[in-house]
């Protein structure tokens, strides 16, 4: 987990980066005394400066005329530490302490259009009043022709512009001594403010010939109130729209622009905020519409408020662009985080793909290792087990008490147990390596699984094994595999099943296919064990025993028959394990002979080795047993050795030999009888060693028995290649291995019968050969008395030991012997067809006694020879 530290940080920065703050925004708290439309102006220009700023908040308040209210909205403006005031002060003395505390308070202001009474503000921006008064004063004279009366509407009492645009006016008629002003009203600055101060001038009679309003809204007002102002001048201040229109109409003489000039305002607050030099006071000029110009100033007012529209309709639009891109950006960067986690979860799943690849290929190898260690320690149990088994069976046999034969019985079945169990592990290893000779026949599943069954009669002695099927069911499959198969699910189906259970083995034939199963009324398994019970090293839960390989060793041969296997389970309620595999299997049918029993298992079986002093004693005394067949024994394994050697010794004279090239000098110089050879061995092999024997004269008749571990086909004819004369796999049966030995030897005694009878020898072609060879040889010295054995031999290339070994295993007749035979036998046709006396033929067939030659005609042909005539 540390290790995605690094990742889930990046992700929250990431997500804190698209939700970030932006760029620190300046805010300017605008404070307006009244509102109206020269205010909507200005503060329209004021809020498209501050877009045209980007990073400028303007919050507006309105005091509408009302002085404490503007005191109170500047004090909140501080208290909200805006960072700039822009104050248009209601009035001089209300408004100057508020503004002198905003800027105590560390906050630059700009006064604008109207002053305090102070020196305690940063800037002032407006035009100048007093001019104005000034030039409207001389405007207004110049206009009544230097004489008439003239009546003062002024804005509100107290505020700067009223008192300078009076003070301006005054002094400007002040060159007109025929102009008065001969009467003024406050208006407030509003439209009905006018209209009351004239309806006031009106009630109180006064007579005037002009009107000068401090700004045009008054003057409207007060023009409506006069029931006749045609001939009466009424001079404004302002020139918006509304007043310049009056003037076109000639409701005003003559106005004068008031500028608003938003933009210069935001400008010095700029340069104030961003510590640019500025101007502390800033005086805008404007200019006086009357007649002349009205038309025009109209029309650069509409063009400059379809400006001041466009640009707030720009900004409207900006705003809600910078809002789309805001929302875009931010859709961007959880597109981008949501790209990172997708990124980042892959690269986590790709890494915990490669990491449980690499745990199943550990947990593979770990799983080949255990199977590895379980077959060489399989291996390693079998022999000890062998040496268990085997003489077991011998004591068994013998008679015995009942409770020692009980006990031995135990000893018996555990062994089998643990045979099985070996055993099963060397199949599955087998299975799994793809090495497993598959030996398909022919035979009756349903005879061979209830002799099968047999097997467990003891085991269920106290539940009740049935088996349901029918009669018969012929198969074409490996019967050791099916017998396996049976096994493996009766021992599961006993194993988990109490006394009392019903077991039942049921064979059925569906589609081509045979089921075999078996079903128990046992404690069943849970639902989620159910898929890893064929796992190889699977221990159910609540399980202390078992390897685990009896049901994935099934699992196994139904794939290697091409089937498959199936469980059906409740918990509770018993299991039903079957396998299903075609009934006729692919591949080559072995005919063999029915026993189902013979595959009820032998293992080889081995005595404690005793040393060689003892061995040789053993030997020494089965040489003196000299009447009894000699046999060679071949195996490198001297366990195997001493095996063979105890089965076979109590019929046999035993020799022994560790390598093909020991066996070969042994059975040259020893000639046995027969030789039982292993094929793996070191020096010289099992399959030369028989090539050799039979290739030379002397050897060429000893039967060989390859005993071998080795038993695939391929193997066997190899084996039958090299001139064996049997082939037994191990693990063999003792009684097979005699009774092999035993018939061998006897269709070498039946030979001497055959040679008697016919005169040739039943053997194999060549050893005919070699007796035609001998009788040849008898026949060209027929009548030579003193024939020697010994001459013969070296004459047909053999010693006098060999030529007797030979002669006596291909015809049961010793040399001499045989060249008596062929003596008497040549004497028994001359007797037939020559006219000699009897000695003379005695003596042409080479006795040197008549006497002697009657005696052993007689001998051989049951009569003497005289008679045979
Ligand atoms: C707007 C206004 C104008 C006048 C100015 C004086 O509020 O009344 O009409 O010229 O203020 O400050």
């Amino acid at each position: 987990m540390k290790k995605h530290v690094w990742l889930v940080i990046w992700l929250v920065s990431l997500l804190l980066g698209a939700c970030r703050a932006p760029e620190k925004q300046v805010v300017i708290g605008v404070s307006q005394c009244s509102e109206d439309i020269w205010r909507t102006k200005l503060n329209a220009e004021l809020q498209a400066a501050a877009h045209f700023y980007g990073n400028v908040e303007a919050r507006f308040a309105s005091a509408d005329d009302d002085s404490e209210r503007q005191i109170a909205q500047i004090g909140q403006f501080v208290a909200d530490g805006v960072d700039l005031l822009i104050v248009s002060p209601n009035q001089v003395n209300t408004i100057t302490p508020a503004v002198e505390a905003a800027f105590d308070a560390g906050i630059p202001v700009i006064l604008f259009d109207r002053k305090i009474d102070s020196d305690k503000y940063t800037a002032f921006i407006g035009a100048d009043n007093v001019e104005i008064g000034r030039i409207l004063g001389n405007y207004a004279a110049n206009v009544l022709g230097g004489k008439g009366r003239i009546v003062e509407i002024q804005g509100l009492e107290g505020s700067s512009p009223a008192i300078d645009r009076h003070n301006g006016f005054a002094e400007a008629l002040e060159a007109y001594p025929g102009i008065s002003v001969v009467a003024s009203r406050y208006g407030g600055w509003l439209q009905e403010g006018g209209a009351k101060a004239m309806q006031e001038f009106l009630d109180e009679g006064v007579a005037f010939d002009a009107v000068f309003a401090q700004n045009d809204r008054m003057a409207r007002g007060a023009y409506e109130v006069l029931p006749d102002p045609s001939g009466i001048p009424f001079f404004g201040i302002d020139a918006l729209a509304d007043g310049i229109q009056d003037v076109i109409d000639g409701v005003l003489t003559a106005t004068y622009l008031y500028p608003t000039s938003g933009d210069q305002v935001m400008e010095i607050a700029m340069h104030i905020l961003s510590g640019e030099p500025f101007e502390r006071e800033n005086k805008l000029e404007s200019i006086l519409v009357d007649g002349q110009n009205a038309r025009m100033q109209l029309i650069q007012e509409q063009v400059t408020a379809r400006q001041l529209a466009m640009v707030e309709d720009l900004n409207d639009k900006q705003d809600e662009f910078l809002a789309r891109i805001n929302t875009q950006q931010l859709t961007l960067w959880l597109l981008l985080a949501l790209i990172a986690v997708l990124i980042g979860g892959t690269v986590l799943a790709v890494r915990s793909y490669y990491i449980t690849r690499k745990l199943s290929q550990q947990l593979e190898e770990s799983t080949k290792a255990k199977l590895e260690f379980f077959t060489s320690v399989s291996h390693d149990l079998r022999t000890p087990l062998s040496l268990v088994s085997a003489p077991l069976d011998r004591v068994m046999a013998d008679e015995m008490k009942p409770a020692q034969k009980q006990t031995l019985q135990v000893v018996r079945r555990n062994v089998d147990v643990l045979l099985r169990l070996v055993n099963n592990i060397l199949d599955f290893r087998k299975i799994e390596s793809g090495a497993f000779p598959l030996t398909l026949s022919r035979f009756d599943l349903c005879t061979a699984v209830r002799e099968w069954m047999s097997g467990f009669e003891e085991a269920s002695r106290n539940k009740e094994l049935r088996f349901i099927g029918p009669d018969s069911l012929e198969v074409e499959a490996d019967m050791h595999l099916m017998e396996r198969t049976l096994f493996n699910l009766l021992s599961n189906a006993f194993k988990h099943t109490e006394d009392g259970a019903h077991i039942q083995v049921c064979v059925a034939e569906e589609g081509g296919d045979v089921i075999l199963s078996v079903k128990d009324d046992g404690s069943g398994i849970d639902a989620d064990q159910l898929p890893k019970i064929f796992e190889q090293f699977y221990q159910g839960r609540n399980e202390s025993s078992g390897t685990g390989i009896g049901l994935a060793l099934v699992r196994s041969i139904a794939q290697l028959l091409g089937g498959s296997v199936d469980v059906q389970s409740e918990k509770g309620h018993g299991s039903t394990f079957s396998i299903r595999i075609p009934r006729k299997g692919r591949g080559k049918v072995v005919e063999q002979a029915w026993d189902a029993s013979a595959f009820t298992e032998h293992y080889v079986v081995m005595y404690s080795r005793g040393d060689s002093a003892q061995q040789e004693a053993a030997e020494r005394a089965t040489e003196a047993d000299a009447d009894k067949p000699t046999v060679l024994v071949v195996d490198d394994n001297e366990d195997i050795r001493d095996f063979v050697k105890s089965i076979l010794e109590a019929d046999y004279r035993i020799l022994t030999a560790a390598d093909g090239q020991q066996a070969l000098e042994k059975a040259t110089r020893e000639l046995p009888d027969l030789v039982v050879c292993d094929v793996m061995m070191p020096v010289m092999d099992g399959l030369a060693f028989c090539k050799a024997l039979k290739e030379q004269l002397a050897t060429s008749h000893i039967p060989v028995i390859l005993l071998t571990a080795k038993s695939l086909d391929e193997q066997r004819a190899e084996g039958y290649d090299s001139g064996a004369d049997a082939y037994i796999s191990k693990p063999f049966s003792e009684k097979v291995l005699l009774s092999r030995i035993g018939n061998l030897l006897k269709s070498r005694a039946q030979l001497k019968e055959h040679y008697l009878e016919t005169g040739e020898s039943a053997a194999a072609p060549k050893e005919s050969d070699f007796l035609s060879k001998f009788r040849k040889l008898v026949r060209a010295h027929l009548s030579d008395p003193q024939l020697s054995v010994e001459w013969m031999g070296s004459e047909l290339g053999l010693s006098r030991v060999q030529l007797y070994r030979k002669t006596k295993a291909l015809t049961g007749y010793s040399p001499v012997e045989l060249v008596r035979i062929t003596r008497l036998k040549e004497a028994e046709k001359l007797l037939k067809t020559s006219e000699h006396t009897v000695a003379e033929i005695a003596y042409e067939v080479g006795f040197s006694s008549p006497s002697y030659f009657s005696k052993c005609y007689r001998e051989l042909f049951g009569s003497l020879p005289a008679e045979s005539r």
